[in-house]
């Protein structure tokens, strides 16, 4: 063949660019691969010892597949403190980037503590900082996967610096995005500040904990000998503290839940959450005429309320081991997410104190900033007596969950099962404070107090100087429950819309959402309110 020498020029170019490019991709290829190494085999089989998985094993599990993207995997720290200019490592020990949910849009990091212990500096904390930036701007989710041995010891300053970049854009991001911590290694000291100022905290049981200061330090300045998990394990804080919201068994539960907590959500405060298709057909639930006993003072459980009345199996209960006198969680109706918030009479009788209102109110304030409508069960028979109760704070812990309510915009409903007493019945998402449908069942109970409480109060000269006290004080208890221990009088005022029976909740509250889809309520303008922390 004669090929015209200038032929010979340009292929001979070709080839050798396209040689030229095999080497790139191939060096490309072998920075990819060292990257997604971590901190090497040996270290990932000391983390596979341990029970957890790997960072990027973690996002595996947690995003759809193949919609991962990776940001900055080549980025590498640039200190040189004792001799970590030998220990660079590329991603600098966390994995970040965005990927889908079950479709939706995500941001993600996720620390890898197989790089110095997933330890946190200069070069770490910025490629965080890159991802939270864009979940803000564009709208999204941020979920953190922590597992880390806290601030970078070797990079000083620069390593508390990073931190307070991070919490500053958790403040921020803060009622504008739903963020999601997991808590699945170490998480101590200033680090703990990042995911307590997200909206849900999930912690892996046995291999994760959380603590501002270690057992060391405690037992130096308190004596008081407790192991990590003792001290800040998941059930610690599940139970204890109330920091996580959910203790899971493994990382795979974790994660789990992770995707189902979003699927109630929106993607950021504009928005509303996914409307799952539902096909309306005979929404009468007669199971609900039997839960509540003759005894009023005989306890039931709200749970089992609430899982009759919301679409089958769609409860996710939040803060399940923590001031469980309140239930909360999402759940759907009729296809549409709403948070459910109820006095559980089954644990200390329902009573409303300072961990059951905050808890109560830090999950309807979720609930409003991301549009979520809130239905509210109400059994309760007021606030917990006694000195604890008072020293820790039941007046300012009372007046949040008063607020909460108060200021919340988003659809608000209440049903009355039996008793709604004295303050608590105003707290409990009462027409006053701005509920927009409030129903109660014929065994609601509205008043001041309970009728035997209120009789020997308002009665107590003509108790002490009956014949017969005892038969006396039966007397004026029936007197005193035939005016109040009802609903009559409460919807004779129209506090109450209707009273309604049992069975016929989940159709009437189904309507009374959709009715209410389109509401507008705007609170009057302000920098901020000052809710009584
Ligand atoms: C640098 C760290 C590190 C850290 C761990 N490593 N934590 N490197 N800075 N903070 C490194 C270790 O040197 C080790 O490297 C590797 O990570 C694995 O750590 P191990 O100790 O071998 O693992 P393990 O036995 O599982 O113990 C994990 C640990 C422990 C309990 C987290 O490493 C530890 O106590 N680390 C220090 C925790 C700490 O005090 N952090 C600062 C908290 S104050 P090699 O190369 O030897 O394998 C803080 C302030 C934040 O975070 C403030 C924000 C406002």
């Amino acid at each position: 063949m004669n090929i015209p020498l200038w032929e010979h020029v340009i292929y001979r170019k070709e080839n050798r660019y396209i040689c030229r490019m095999r080497e790139k991709i191939e060096d490309l290829e072998k920075k990819i691969a060292r990257a997604k190494l971590g901190g090497g085999k040996e270290r990932i089989e000391a983390q596979h010892a341990k029970g957890k998985l790997t960072a990027r094993e973690r996002l595996h599990f947690l995003l759809d597949e193949n919609s991962f993207e990776e940001i900055g995997m080549l980025v590498t720290h640039r200190s040189t403190n004792f001799g970590l200019d030998a220990k660079k490592i590329p991603g600098d020990g966390v994995v970040t980037g965005y990927g889908t949910i079950n479709g939706r849009l995500v941001y993600v990091f996720s620390q890898d503590f197989t790089v110095m212990g997933g330890s946190l500096a200069e070069a770490h904390a910025r490629k965080i900082c890159k991802v939270m930036d864009l979940a803000l701007k564009n709208g999204a989710p941020f979920i953190g996967l922590n597992d880390s041995g806290g601030a970078r010891i070797q990079e000083g300053v620069v390593s508390l610096g990073g931190y307070a970049d991070i919490f500053y854009r958790n403040t921020l991001a803060s009622g504008v995005i739903p963020q999601i911590s997991a808590i699945m290694g170490p998480c101590a000291g200033g680090a703990v500040y990042s995911p307590a100022l997200t909206d849900f905290i999930l912690m892996v049981e046995q291999t994760s904990y959380m603590f501002v200061t270690g057992p060391n330090v405690v037992k130096t300045v308190t004596h008081e000998e407790v192991t990590s998990e003792e001290l800040g394990g998941a059930n610690a804080h599940a139970s204890k503290s109330g920091v996580t919201h959910f203790a899971c068994e493994n990382e795979i539960k974790t994660i789990e839940n992770i995707k189902a907590l979003l699927s109630y959500m929106p993607q950021n405060c504009e928005e509303e959450a996914p409307f799952l298709s539902f096909e309306a057909g005979n929404e009468q639930r007669p199971a609900l005429n039997t839960i509540i006993p003759a005894n009023p003072n005989q306890p039931y459980d709200i749970k089992e309320v609430i899982g009759t009345t919301v679409d089958t199996d769609s409860f996710l209960e939040v803060h399940k081991d923590y001031a469980e006198n309140i239930v909360v969680g999402f759940a759907r109706l009729g296809g549409r997410s709403i948070g459910v918030v109820a006095n559980q009479p089954a644990f200390l009788a329902g009573v409303l104190d300072s961990a059951s209102s905050e808890k109560g109110a830090r999950f309807v304030r979720f609930c409003d900033a991301f549009n979520i409508p809130i239905l509210v069960f109400e059994d309760v028979p007021g606030f917990l007596p006694g000195t604890d109760q008072e020293w820790s704070g039941i007046i300012k812990n009372g007046a949040k969950l008063l607020y909460a309510f108060c200021e919340a915009t988003v659809p608000r409903v209440t049903v009355i099962t039996r008793k709604a007493y004295g303050g608590a019945y105003d707290v409990m998402n009462s027409k006053h404070i701005g509920a927009d449908m409030n129903y109660a069942w014929p065994t609601a109970e509205i008043a001041v107090m309970g009728a035997r409480g209120a009789a020997e109060i308002i009665f107590r000269k003509e108790i002490r100087e009956a014949d017969n006290p005892e038969e006396k004080w039966k007397e004026k208890e029936a007197e005193y429950a035939e005016m109040f221990a009802h609903p009559y009088n409460a919807t004779a005022h129209g506090y109450i819309d209707e009273v309604i029976e049992p069975s016929k909740t989940r159709e009437k509250l189904i309507r009374a959402f959709k009715m209410l889809e389109n509401k507008v309520d705007n609170l009057p303008r302000k920098k901020h309110g000052n809710i009584p922390l």
